[in-house]
C-alpha cells in the first residue's frame, strides 16, 4: 500500500517520540512491502517562532493532501503562563482538527497485565479494564463563540451542539460497541446543561437503530468518580469535547502512565493520530519521554487503513517491550531506558517478528538495575 503521511512533530517531546514512530513505520514498510512517504511540517510553538502562525498554510495544505497525519505534541510554557498571548500553539491543533473535519477522537484505555502494579489504583480495581472513549472533537465549548468585555473583567465561552454533530459521532460509537461488548455510556451534564439534554435526546433516538447495544447515561461528575472506582463497567464511552478531554486524562491513570495512551482523530475524509499526552516541556531533549503512546497511535493509523496484521505486529512488539521491562522511567524508576532505545527495541522486535532476545543484556534488566540511555 502507498500512503502519504504528514509528520507534525510539534513542541516539547513531540519530535523525540514521533521519531520512534517513524522508525516503526519504516520497519513495517520494509517487512510488509508498503511505501510510506513521510513528509514533515511545522506546527505549534515552533511554527509560531518560525512563521508567526501555529498552523502555517503550508502545513495545512500538506495535511489536506496526505492520507494521514502523525502528530507529536503541542504547547510551550511561555504561552501557558501568559493568558494575554494573542496567538497560542494550541490554536494550531484546534484549527487543524476543524479544517480536516476530525469530529471523532478515539482513545482506548486498557490495563496492561504487566503494568497493573504501576497504577496508583488497586490491581483488583483496574484488572481487565478495556474501554474506548469517543470524544467529540470539533464542537462544544472549544469552538463556540468566545467573548470578553472591554475592560477584560467578564468572559464567556459558548457550548453549542447541533443534532447533526451529535449523530455523526454517536453512529461511530454505536458501531464500535457492536464489535465489542455492546454497551455505550453517554457522559454528560443533562441535569444542568441544555446542550447535554440535546445529546441525551439524540442518542436515545439513535439507539433504536442499534437494538443490540445497551445505552447507559452518566453525569460527568459521577463518571469521573466511576472511572476510578469501577472502570471495568465501561465499554464505549461517548461524550462531548471538554468532558472527553478531562476523563481521558483521568483514564490514563488506569494504564499506569499517560505515556501509554494513543488516539485517533477521524472524520469523513481525513485522519490524524496522536498520543494524548502533552508536550511535557520539562523532558524535552532529555531522551526520557515514553514513546509508546506515539507508537500505539501509529498502530491505530495502520488499523485505520485496514493494515490489521501490521497493527498487531506493532502492538505485539510494544507488549513485549513492556513485558521485558524495556520501558522509560515513568514505568520503572529503578530500571529504565532512553526514548530512542525503547523505539529501537520495538522496531527491532517487529523486524525479528518478536524474536529479538539478543538485543540487550536481560540479566541487568531483571536485576532491576539497568539504565540504558
Ligand atoms: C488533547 C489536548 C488538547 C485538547 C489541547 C492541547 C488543545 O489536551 O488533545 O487532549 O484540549 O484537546
Ligand atoms: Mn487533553
Amino acid at each position: 500500500m502507498r500512503l502519504k503521511i504528514a509528520l507534525l512533530p510539534g513542541d516539547g517531546i513531540g519530535p523525540e517520540v514521533s521519531q520512534q514512530s517513524v522508525k516503526v513505520l519504516n520497519t513495517i514498510a520494509e517487512i510488509f512491502g508498503h511505501h510510506f512517504e513521510i513528509e514533515e511540517a511545522l506546527v505549534g510553538a515552533i511554527a509560531i517562532d518560525e512563521t508567526g502562525s501555529p498552523l502555517p498554510e503550508k502545513t495545512l495544505n500538506l495535511c489536506k493532501k496526505s492520507d494521514a497525519v502523525l502528530f507529536g505534541s503541542i504547547g510551550d510554557p511561555k504561552y501557558d503562563n501568559n493568558p494575554n498571548a494573542k496567538v497560542r500553539p494550541e490554536q494550531g491543533l484546534l484549527r487543524l482538527r476543524k479544517e480536516l473535519g476530525l469530529f471523532a477522537n478515539i482513545r482506548p484505555v486498557k490495563a496492561y497485565p504487566t503494568l497493573l502494579d504501576q497504577s496508583p489504583l488497586k490491581r483488583n480495581i483496574i484488572e481487565g479494564t478495556d474501554m474506548l472513549i469517543y470524544r467529540e472533537l470539533t464542537g462544544g465549548i472549544y469552538f463556540g463563540e468566545k467573548k470578553i468585555n472591554e475592560d477584560a473583567t467578564v468572559a464567556s465561552d459558548l457550548c453549542e451542539y447541533s443534532q447533526f454533530e451529535i449523530e455523526r459521532i454517536a453512529h461511530l460509537a454505536f458501531k464500535a460497541a457492536q464489535t465489542r461488548s455492546n454497551k455505550v455510556t453517554l457522559v454528560d451534564k443533562a441535569n444542568v446543561l441544555e446542550s447535554s439534554r440535546l445529546w441525551r435526546r439524540v442518542v436515545t433516538n439513535l439507539a433504536n437503530e442499534y437494538p443490540g447495544v445497551i445505552v447507559d447515561f452518566l453525569f460527568v461528575d459521577n463518571a469521573a468518580m466511576q472511572m476510578i472506582l469501577n472502570p471495568k463497567q465501561f465499554d464505549v464511552i461517548l461524550t462531548e469535547n471538554m468532558f472527553g478531554d478531562i476523563i481521558s486524562d483521568e483514564g490514563s491513570v488506569i494504564g499506569g502512565s499517560i505515556g501509554l495512551l494513543a488516539s485517533a482523530s477521524v472524520g469523513y475524509e481525513n485522519a490524524l493520530f496522536e498520543p494524548i499526552h502533552g508536550s511535557y516541556p520539562q523532558a524535552k531533549g532529555k531522551n526520557i519521554a515514553n514513546p509508546v503512546a506515539s507508537i500505539l497511535s501509529t498502530a491505530m493509523l495502520l488499523d485505520h487503513f485496514d493494515l490489521t496484521e501490521e497493527a498487531s505486529a506493532v502492538r505485539r512488539a510494544v507488549e513485549k517491550a513492556i513485558e521485558l521491562g524495556i520501558v522509560t522511567s515513568d514505568l520503572n524508576k529503578d530500571s529504565y531506558f532512553g526514548t530512542d532505545y525503547v523505539g529501537d527495541y520495538i522496531a527491532n522486535a517487529i523486524l525479528n517478528k518478536g524474536d529479538s532476545d539478543n538485543y540487550i543484556n536481560y540479566e541487568n534488566v531483571h536485576l532491576g538495575k539497568s539504565v540504558f540511555m
